[in-house]
């Protein structure tokens, strides 16, 4: 599926982000490699929502650029914004499943949107397919989200979020709420996805070791801008307030003994 990809997945150029007299992002600059797991951390409110969401078109920024596919997603036509939406599987903060229909049902919803002359026989394998991909047992697929786990209802929005084969995912905070064992599962299973597949991952997260086990480089958005991106060794030597603070904690170290995937309860709670 790499093949008709470009290099950078997204560029982001100047972004600027502002809610009234609060300023969010000012002249923030980001490339996404294709390929490539992407971390992108900064404090509570530093903006990583927002700047997925000005990634995946749901907000419309104060200024600035944004490429998603080689399309210029600010000034996309219809048939482009489209084009971006296809490609793009979205895991958002809360799950955001819809609570009254089955897994089964809300992984189609992608499907019924976007290839509305599929049968319906077809559909219900393809949600099938997808709730197993997902590492989801087979009966998951016919149960409302409230009878699932916080991890399995993680997992049925990973599963919607693959529904159409995106080639880019977006997750944020996936391991938010999942007990350590459960986040280490979830760390494994889009490593897995993002190598069988070749997916390019945007991962905002606040997990440590989620960064350490899969995160090939991490984005630090700190001052209103991503103030570095770079591979994790590289990180941890800057010398900022935020980034000392963070990645030299005792929740760090802790992260990065406990080496890739080895998560510790100490390090997640
Ligand atoms: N729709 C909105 N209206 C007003 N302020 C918003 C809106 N969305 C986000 N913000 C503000 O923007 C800042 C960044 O939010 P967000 O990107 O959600 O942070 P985080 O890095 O924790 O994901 C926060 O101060 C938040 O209150
Ligand atoms: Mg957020």
């Amino acid at each position: 599926m790499s093949g008709g990809i470009p290099d950078p997945v997204i560029r982001v150029r100047g972004l600027v982000n502002r809610f009234g007299s609060q300023v969010v992002h000012d002249g923030l600059d980001l490339d996404v490699r294709r390929g490539e797991i992407i971390g992108v951390v900064g404090g509570s409110g530093s903006g990583k929502s927002v700047l997925m969401r000005s990634i995946i078109g749901l907000r419309t920024p104060t200024g600035g650029q944004v490429e998603v596919l080689g399309v210029d997603a600010l000034n996309a036509s219809e048939a482009e914004r489209l084009r971006i939406e296809r490609n793009s599987g979205v895991l958002f903060q809360d799950g955001a499943l819809f609570s009254s229909l089955t897994v089964g049902e809300n992984v189609q919803v992608p499907l019924k949107e976007h290839q509305p002359g599929l049968p319906e026989t077809l559909r219900y394998e393809l949600a099938l397919l997808k709730v197993k991909l997902a590492g989801l047992p087979a009966d998951a697929v016919n149960k409302l989200p409230s009878q699932l786990s916080g991890g399995m209802r993680k997992r049925a929005g990973l599963a919607r979020a693959l529904a159409m084969d995106p080639p880019l995912l977006f997750l944020d905070e996936p391991t938010a709420g999942l007990d350590p064992i459960g986040a280490a599962a979830f760390d494994r299973l889009v490593r897995t996805l993002q190598q069988a597949l070749g997916l390019t991952v945007f991962l905002i997260t606040h997990d440590l070791d989620t960064l350490y086990a899969i995160c090939d480089r991490v984005a630090v958005l700190a001052d209103k801008r991503v103030i570095a991106c770079a591979p994790l060794a590289e990180i941890e030597q800057l010398d900022h307030p935020w980034v000392r603070e963070y990645f030299h904690g005792p929740r760090a170290r802790a992260a990065r003994d406990t080496d890739a995937g080895g998560r510790t309860a100490e390090a997640s709670c």
